[in-house]
């Protein structure tokens, strides 16, 4: 049924700002709605959420890059001629495709790989916050001088792709964050395949170099553990897969970095609590997780009819799955909206998914949020954040992270 009480709109700035108000209001009044505007079902409990992620088979995944603003003529013949090929490999894939791919994936994303970029991103971290340090004046955007790029660099680490792409890659992300999660005019939906044809030509382009020069790198791993074989995984699910972790792998980081240090920073006793004793910082990232993850929507499409949250739905129907809204649900976390990092169930975050697409990413995005917080709690034990800034974040359904944070010191 549709909602006019709500007219939920995930675009609108006010709910880009402070979606948890809106949440608020759905867990109580309509849990599972059908919005006109988006043509998906609306879930926002906990529960509810947790059925749709951990039955793959009822809940498929195939529209889960499914443009809002549907595929122009023009805008396929930009793809056509750029010749952009994504294949369906692992986010919007479903069995038998699915299963084969993330197993490969997975298998060459040994937790070796993961340990074998703590040391590279330890240092890392330091160059990076140490220009931060030594500014004359004690204030800065942490967005632009750390969360920004950095993720990307450490993703650019494990694919083995070179760091001089690191702009072009990041400025493409925003493109397919728009072209697939926002609602971009027709004219605008044209520019931006071509941001994406771009993107994808250069992932081909290096997928193709390590097939010829391989190195110790995952995307190297994954051409070995092919051995020449298109059961295993093919050319083209390798270059899809670099292509998807060219936005899974920093984008989702950026944003949570962000959201972790405006959530510290706007009380500052949480950051002087971390920088007082730094064994607090695994328990702390998993609970910030909870409170404002970066990756607020995922979708799915019912394969068969089925009744959610006291609603019948109709197979082959849209559903738009709120994680950000699981998280802060009542029902299961005991006052959600307060950051508590001693809460015994702050891990039952959805905010990684759960099922059979958990985040491949999740002890990676661990990793690197740990090692952020380390350093930067240590170098600017005084922080906090600029008072008289409205922050401003891309519209879009799922991925959330302000765009520009200043602090001071
Ligand atoms: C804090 C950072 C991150 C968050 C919040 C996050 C969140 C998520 C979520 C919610 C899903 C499930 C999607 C679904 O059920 O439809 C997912 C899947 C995925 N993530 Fe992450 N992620 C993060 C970091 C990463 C990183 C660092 C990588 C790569 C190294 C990564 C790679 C992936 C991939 C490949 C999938 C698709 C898995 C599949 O469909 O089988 N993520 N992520």
């Amino acid at each position: 049924m549709t909602c006019p009480m709500h007219a939920f709109d995930p675009f609108d700035k006010g709910y880009l700002a402070d979606p948890y108000a809106v949440y608020a209001r759905l867990h109580a009044d309509q849990p599972v709605f059908f919005s006109e505007e988006l043509g998906y079902w609306v879930v926002s409990r906990y529960d509810d959420i947790k059925q749709v992620l951990r039955d793959a088979q009822t809940y498929a995944s195939r529209n889960a890059t499914d443009p809002f603003t549907p595929v122009s003529a023009e805008t396929a013949a930009v793809f056509r001629a750029g010749g952009y090929a994504m294949q369906r490999v692992l986010l919007n894939a479903d069995a038998p495709v699915h299963p084969r791919v993330r197993r490969n994936v997975a298998a060459a994303f040994t937790p070796q790989r993961v340990a074998q970029l703590a040391p590279r991103i330890e240092a890392l971290v330091a160059r990076t916050i140490a220009p931060i340090i030594a500014l004359p004046v004690r204030e800065v955007d942490i967005v632009q001088a750390l969360t920004y790029a950095l993720p990307a660099e450490v993703i650019f680490l494990l694919i083995g792709m070179d760091a001089d792409d690191v702009p072009a890659i990041k400025a493409g992300s925003e493109s397919r964050v728009v072209f697939t999660w926002g609602k971009p005019t027709g004219e605008q939906q044209v520019a931006l395949a071509q941001d994406m044809v771009d993107f994808w030509q250069r992932a081909a382009a290096f997928v193709a170099k390590r097939v010829d020069e391989p190195r110790d790198d995952y995307t190297s791993d994954l051409i070995r553990l092919r051995n020449g074989d298109d059961a295993v995984l093919s050319l083209g699910e390798i270059t899809s897969v670099v292509f998807g972790l060219l936005l899974a792998g920093h984008e989702t980081t950026t944003g949570f970095l962000t959201n972790a240090i405006v959530q510290l920073l706007r009380h500052p006793a949480r950051w002087q609590a971390l920088a007082a004793d730094p064994t607090g910082i695994p328990a702390a990232i998993e609970e910030l997780l909870r409170l404002d993850t970066s990756v607020m929507a995922m979708r799915r499409v019912t394969t068969v009819d089925v009744t959610l949250g006291g609603q019948h739905i109709a197979a082959g129907s849209n559903i738009l799955a709120l994680i950000g809204a699981a998280n802060h649900d009542p029902a299961h976390f005991v006052e959600p909206s307060v950051y508590d990092p001693t809460r015994s169930d702050a891990r039952d975050h959805l905010s990684f998914g759960y099922g059979a697409h958990y985040c491949i990413g999740a002890p990676l995005a661990r990793l690197e949020a740990q090692i952020v917080l380390r350093q930067l709690v240590q170098a600017l034990p005084t922080a906090h954040v600029a008072p008289d800034q409205t922050m401003e974040y891309l519209p879009n359904t799922s991925f959330r992270g302000a765009r520009s944070v200043r602090i001071r010191w």
